[in-house]
């Protein structure tokens, strides 16, 4: 079983270039209740190191490149992050964690809730015992 679920969004291009454009109850399988962006990483820094209790989240590279690497508790997987028309379907109870950024990554995520420190799971055993209990 992949870790990895990709959205490909249609990207709207023409001899000017290229568009996405991501509509509420279309593009993703949640409501968009928050959208927030990573840029301007420095160099050698990784991030995450979480997972959530009832997030949902998709993550699309829409500059750049970086990887993800998603844990369920029994696999890992590392994905690459490198096109504005794939978005990855960070489901809840998944710990991630984003290595690798180029130094033009813009990494933006479309999430299904407020922003909610409670809901955060930021210590891997903590997060492995949740994954054992169901
Ligand atoms: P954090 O979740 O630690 O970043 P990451 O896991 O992507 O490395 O968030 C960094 C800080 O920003 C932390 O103080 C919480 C805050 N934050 C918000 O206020 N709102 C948000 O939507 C997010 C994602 C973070």
């Amino acid at each position: 079983m992949t870790l990895a679920k990709w959205l490909v969004f249609q990207s709207l291009g023409d001899e000017r270039g290229s568009l996405v454009a991501l509509e509420h109850g279309k593009s993703v399988p949640f409501d968009i209740r928050r959208i927030y962006y990573i840029y301007h990483t420095e160099k050698g820094v990784s991030r995450g190191f979480h997972a959530h209790k009832e997030l949902q989240q998709v993550a699309i590279c829409i500059s750049g490149r970086c990887t993800i690497v998603l844990d369920d508790g029994y696999n890992k997987e590392e994905v690459l992050m490198d096109s504005p028309t794939k978005g990855l379907l960070i489901d809840s109870l998944l710990w991630r964690e984003m290595h690798d950024f180029s130094d033009d990554c813009i990494l933006l995520v479309l999430a299904s809730a407020h922003y909610q420190e409670s809901d955060y799971i930021r210590n891997y055993e903590d997060f492995i015992n949740e994954v054992k209990r169901g």
